[in-house]
């Protein structure tokens, strides 16, 4: 890769416990001493701020990049790298990830009583979910680092991503995902990408499990999100959603929650954008689960965040379908930092609201979907005021879970489940595929009928 027209300062990064306060840690994901998470902190920024700029000199830098021909600054991902730690230019493995568009909602905003809603898609990126953004950062990490193999316990959009990244970056990849519980989309894509693809019997949590001894006894860079290049990629997706409001803070961001890693990186971000002088308030930062995945919500409302009650996770949005979530402790910081909360939704409000996403020509997978659920909820609540900005970050595309989508429209997603009667209010949104005898007349008469 060709070197930047714009060179910067490098940015000196260090790894610290979020426990224990530690730096100077071995390079592995937890501390040697209280087993907490690390985090990457860049002790330079005091001083010089990122690559020796302020935020206004930033700011325009930034913009200035969206006009280069560099393959590091068409990443909306690299064009921020002066807040990102210092990997070395030929390193870098892009597939021009970020860059994702910000849209108006205005029948999902009607729907859930908000006068305006905007979502930020992170579907669109290259393999269609925000694990890009994160991934072009530690897989380049893992390159840079020497190491041949790369390999992650995922859900499905994980696998995918770092499928494609390892395979841009002449990579060996390990997938382990749970059987039968991740869409077939999200499985072809690790399979096409090249990766050894292993269907474990077990969840989620059980594929971490297996994984986090094979990295211990193989020579094997774990990409999971407890990997902090990860978040510290993923970050960029709020920098670039200040950016394209004009670094004008929403009043909320509305995240749904996994893993909890990118409630975590959303977090970071604006922690860092509020000491840097990029932003004068934070957003409220607010997690969303899905009722049957919940440890977040059940930790926060019966022990006040004190300990992690582990659950076993069951809900038809595959993607979040983790009970035991590694970045609980970052994502509680998160919320209590920014004045954020957690809510829980059904899985009928997920298949509803995926499908008002879906009737505004958007879209987005069910996992994504749960944020405009919560909303929903959070302004009955009066936490969320009808004139306040919200922005929703939706995280997989459409086409992720395309086996869901038809179910929902043909009207069989929840047949001989515990949720049948309660589904029948979804019938106005179903729009089954109709056949017709090969006439003229026929189709002529539909349209008619469908403009009465
Ligand atoms: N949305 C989608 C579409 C996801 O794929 C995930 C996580 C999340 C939300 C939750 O994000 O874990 O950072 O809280 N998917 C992971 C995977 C776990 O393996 O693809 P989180």
């Amino acid at each position: 890769m060709a070197e930047p027209a714009i060179q910067s300062e490098k940015s000196v990064s260090q790894l610290r416990c979020i426990g224990c306060g530690r730096t100077a840690l071995a390079d592995r994901f937890r501390c040697e001493h209280c087993r907490d998470l690390l985090e990457i902190i860049y002790p330079g920024w005091e001083e010089q701020g990122p690559g020796g700029h302020d935020a206004t000199s930033l700011k325009q830098l930034w913009r200035d990049r969206r006009s280069s021909l560099d393959p590091a600054d068409q990443s909306g991902v690299w064009r921020f790298r002066e807040i990102l730690p210092d990997i070395s230019q030929p390193q870098v493995i892009t597939i021009r990830e970020g860059n994702t568009p910000v849209y108006e909602l205005p029948h999902c905003a009607r729907s859930a009583g908000m006068q305006q809603l905007l979502a930020k898609h992170q579907g669109m990126n290259p393999t269609g979910s925000f694990k890009d953004t994160g991934m072009t950062v530690a897989a380049s990490f893992a390159r840079q680092a020497g190491y041949r193999w790369v390999a992650c316990a995922s859900t499905g959009n994980t696998s995918a991503s770092m499928a494609a990244y390892a395979a841009r970056g002449g990579l060996h990849s390990l997938v382990l995902i749970p059987e039968g519980r991740i869409s077939w989309s999200k499985l072809s894509q690790s399979l096409d990408y090249g990766a050894i693809t292993c269907q474990l019997k077990a969840d989620f949590d059980g594929c971490v499990r297996v994984l986090n001894e094979v990295v211990e006894r193989m020579p094997v860079y774990l990409l999971n999100s407890v990997n902090p290049y990860r978040v510290e990629g993923q970050k960029t997706a709020a920098f670039e959603l200040l950016e394209q409001l004009a670094w004008e803070p929403p009043d909320h961001i509305i995240v749904p929650g996994g893993n909890l890693a990118n409630s975590s990186a959303m977090g970071k971000a604006l922690r860092e954008m509020k000491q840097l002088g990029f932003i004068s308030r934070q957003p409220k930062v607010s997690v969303i689960q899905a009722e049957g995945a919940n440890p977040l919500v059940r930790t926060i409302r019966e022990n006040g965040g004190e300990k992690l009650i582990p659950v076993h996770a069951d809900t038809m949005a595959t993607a979040i379908r983790i009970g035991n979530p590694a970045s609980w402790k970052k994502a509680l910081r998160v919320i209590r930092e920014t004045g954020g909360t957690v809510e829980q939704v059904s899985e009928v409000e997920i298949a509803m609201a995926k499908a008002e996403i879906g009737a505004e020509g958007i879209g987005c997978e069910p996992a994504s979907a749960v944020t405009l659920a919560g909303l929903k909820k959070l302004v009955k609540q009066g936490f969320v005021k009808p004139s306040e900005m919200v922005v929703l970050v939706l995280t997989g595309h459409a086409l992720k879970d395309a086996d869901f989508t038809l179910k929902f429209h043909r009207g069989d997603l929840f047949t001989g489940t515990l949720h049948e009667a309660e589904s029948a209010r979804l019938k106005p949104l179903q729009r089954s595929p109709l056949v017709l005898e090969p006439s003229v007349d026929a189709v002529v008469e539909l349209l008619r009928s469908a403009e009465n």
